[in-house]
């Protein structure tokens, strides 16, 4: 039933809401980048909304709010740590964070953005609307990530990096 599948991928977001408020910390720290490091701080303000607003679809569902072990999410957290690990103090640590968590962004995005259409199609629209919210807070961040290494983040780990391309 398509509710099931619904409650399910709910509870996958829930966990990744709540895994990303453990690791932004840690990557907001790493970040050398004075506007990085405000925009990570910012978006873990807005993981703790994302974290409520979950828990508000369940009691919308009459559901209970449960978080299911999601996979990807600690896959995507792991390479952070390890791209953090790596680049850290590095001219390169603030692009590296950006690719990190623009895949994050990018599979939330992809996963609010089926659940809304599913709460939607279940015509739960109170549901459906604060997928929405959820998923414009998340698309304004992935922008603005983009928009971090267009201007700076990129250019600063080309020219300060170790590695050169070659000439
Ligand atoms: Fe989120």
């Amino acid at each position: 039933m398509l509710e099931d599948l619904f409650l399910d991928g709910l509870a996958d977001m829930y966990y990744c809401e709540q895994q990303l408020q453990e690791a932004l910390p840690r990557m907001a720290k790493a970040a050398t980048h004075h506007d990085l490091h405000g925009e990570l701080e910012m978006h873990l303000t807005e993981t703790e909304r994302h974290v409520e607003k979950c828990e508000r679809i369940f009691e919308i569902l009459g559901a209970k709010a449960t978080s299911k072990r999601c996979q990807a999410i600690l896959g995507l957290i792991d390479e952070a740590e390890d791209l953090i690990s790596e680049h850290d103090k590095s001219p390169t640590i603030n692009a590296a964070l950006i690719l990190a968590a623009q895949k994050v962004e990018h599979y939330e995005i992809a996963s609010y953005g089926t659940l809304r259409e599913w709460a939607k199609h279940l015509q739960c629209e109170d549901a459906a609307n604060i997928l929405d919210e959820i998923l414009a807070d998340e698309k304004a961040a992935d922008v603005k990530l983009t928009k971090l290494a267009a201007q700076e983040c990129n250019a600063a780990a080309r020219t300060g990096g170790g590695m050169q391309m070659a000439a």
